[in-house]
């Protein structure tokens, strides 16, 4: 156990740093139960597939290219859906989206797990700065095309993290989406972190009365592909501070699964939860005026991305 681990303690629900996914879905039974991830295929996604199926749910398994989410579902012989989403291309989510509904499942829960952080240097598709363009983009043309295939009370979880408050001064800058006005790895990834909550947020006011639910997740920090980008002296720092000060990643899959499965949470919704339990977001990310007008933004983009 990590040094922080040892001196953090426990939430009002009993959960905390510490706890792991299998702790916080243990007794839970998710049979009959359909949950999508994306990003299944390394890190916190694959945990995620294989806690979800450890306790009896079906999982439509996304990433990149059929045969990673394939391989991914094997890797724990999930039983699952394994579908292609690659969040950087709008043709690929909407065909996604048309072979979920054709499915004809209902979806206990959609967890936006995938991400990119940090590109070092700016990189653009469809005039989109990349991390926006997938963190943020993708997910929002993903569960706004699966959002009726929702059940009565289906759960929608995006991963965010304590670096949304890396956001640029303001929150989003709307003028500058294609990220060519002082481009920074850090304040790019900061502002997808942010968009995922503000979105989390804003869909939680429209599905106020469904019985359905939205929230953010900050899952903690933990060493997985996810800092491919940054430069060997930092990967090879944080591979020596892990077991002192990082979670692994059965630990930082926890409050997704909580999130998405626990009876406690089924009737939360609009919050931004960090080590299992309700924390509190930057004030940007608490913004409900940026969070509709992202919202808004994002449906014209939508319609844009062809
Ligand atoms: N690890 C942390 O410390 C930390 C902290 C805060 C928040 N988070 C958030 O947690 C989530 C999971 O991260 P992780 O740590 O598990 O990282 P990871 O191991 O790198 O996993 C990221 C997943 O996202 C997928 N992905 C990347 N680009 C994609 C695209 N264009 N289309 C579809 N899938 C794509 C990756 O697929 P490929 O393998 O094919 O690239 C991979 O499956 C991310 O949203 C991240 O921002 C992580």
């Amino acid at each position: 156990m990590s040094l922080l681990g040892i001196l953090k303690g426990r939430g009002p629900n009993g959960f905390g740093y510490r706890s792991t996914a299998e702790e916080v879905t243990y007794g839970i039974d998710l049979t009959g139960r359909t949950y999508l991830v994306t990003g299944c295929s390394s890190g916190l996604g694959l945990e995620t597939l294989r806690v979800l199926h450890l306790r009896g749910a079906h999982v439509v398994a996304l990433a990149r290219t059929e045969e990673g989410a394939r391989l991914a579902l094997a890797r724990h012989a999930a039983r699952g859906t394994p579908l292609a989403c690659d969040l950087s291309e709008p043709g690929s989510v909407r065909a996604c989206v048309a072979r979920v509904q054709d499915l004809g499942r209902r979806l206990d829960g959609i967890i936006c797990n995938a991400g990119v952080m940090a590109l070092p240097s700016l990189e653009q598709k469809y005039g989109l700065e990349m991390q926006f363009l997938v963190n943020h983009m993708g997910h929002f043309l993903l569960v706004t095309g699966v959002r009726d295939t929702l059940a009565d009370k289906g759960r929608v979880v995006m991963l965010s993290s304590g670096a949304h408050s890396a956001a640029p001064r303001g929150g989003i800058e709307f003028d500058n989406l294609s990220g060519e006005r002082g481009y920074g790895p850090w304040k790019a990834y900061g502002q997808s972190k942010l968009a995922n909550v503000l979105m989390a947020k804003e869909l939680a006011r429209r599905l106020s009365g469904t019985g359905r639910t939205s929230n953010a997740v900050h899952p903690g920090v933990i060493r997985t592909r996810l800092n491919r980008h940054m430069n060997v002296v930092v990967r090879g720092g944080m591979a020596m501070v892990a077991p002192l000060f990082l979670k692994n990643v059965r630990q930082g899959a926890a409050t997704q699964c909580y999130v998405a499965t626990h009876p406690a949470a089924e009737a939360v919704t609009g919050e931004y939860f960090a080590d299992c339990n309700i924390a509190r977001p930057s004030r940007d990310a608490s913004d409900a005026a940026l969070a509709e007008r992202l919202w808004h933004v994002s449906e014209e983009l939508a319609r844009r991305l062809v």
